[in-house]
């Protein structure tokens, strides 16, 4: 019952138009790798910009150059995590850093079997703890979530460290109906915030209509 009630208010499509034309452009498949990388740029930019909306601010006091006033800032407590998932999540990581300079950047490397669809865990730069898991803010970054296996991986690497759930929010540029579906059957709490959410996938696992593999696509290594 708690499930339902919280699964609308747990997923955001970003409908801004700069998203869904560099959406457009990442789904043609006669964009270059360049071009493609360039629009996921974009996107990503205005992705993490709204998904952001959530980090605490305090008032502080400044002056500019005609009076003092007193404005805000974000809460110099909270501990930003930005948590890219390789390889395809890179870009995103690099676009939010950008956006959000102090941020600590920890990568998760995670691959999909090809034949199970199955995570696998490879790499995990998270830390051993953080300082003040109620004031860590995290935000897992992957153009994809198609299955969701990848996904639910990634939310129990950081399990350990009692982040609250409405802390964590799952980022990515593309979504299946499927993939939401099992990620919110296991964590109903996480926000998960999309470009789009498409048709359905196929039987091997790829998002239709979708926009094929993304970190081939990011990184020209489709043979
Ligand atoms: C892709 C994508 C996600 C995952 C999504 O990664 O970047 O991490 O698949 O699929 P899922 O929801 O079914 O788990 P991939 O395994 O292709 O690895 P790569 O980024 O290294 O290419
Ligand atoms: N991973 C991708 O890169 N694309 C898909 O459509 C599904 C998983």
């Amino acid at each position: 019952m708690e499930t339902s009630l919280k699964k609308p208010e747990n997923i955001s499509v970003c409908e801004h138009p700069l998203a869904l034309h560099n959406l457009t452009i990442m789904r043609d498949k006669n964009t270059s790798a360049e071009l493609f990388r360039n629009a996921t740029r974009r996107l990503a930019e205005v992705l993490f910009f709204s998904s952001t909306d959530n980090l605490p601010t305090v008032k502080t006091q400044i002056e500019t150059p005609i009076a003092l006033t007193e404005s805000q800032i974000i809460d110099p407590e909270a501990e930003i995590i930005i948590a890219p998932i390789l390889r395809a999540g890179l870009l995103f990581g690099d676009v939010a850093s950008t956006l959000l300079p102090d941020a600590r950047v920890h990568h998760l490397g995670l691959y999909r079997d090809e034949v199970t669809l199955k995570p696998v865990t490879y790499y995990n730069n998270l830390p051993k703890n953080f300082k003040n898991p109620n004031k860590t803010y995290v935000y897992i970054l992957d153009p994809m979530l198609a299955t969701g296996g990848s996904a639910i991986a990634s939310i129990q690497m950081l399990e350990k460290y009692d982040i609250p759930h409405e802390n964590i929010r799952f980022i990515c540029l593309l979504s299946a109906p499927e993939g939401i579906k099992t990620f919110h059957a296991a964590y109903p709490d996480i926000k998960v915030i999309t470009a789009w959410i498409d048709e359905r996938l196929n039987q091997n696992g790829y998002i239709v209509p979708g926009l094929g593999d993304a970190g081939d696509r990011t990184f020209n290594t489709i043979y």
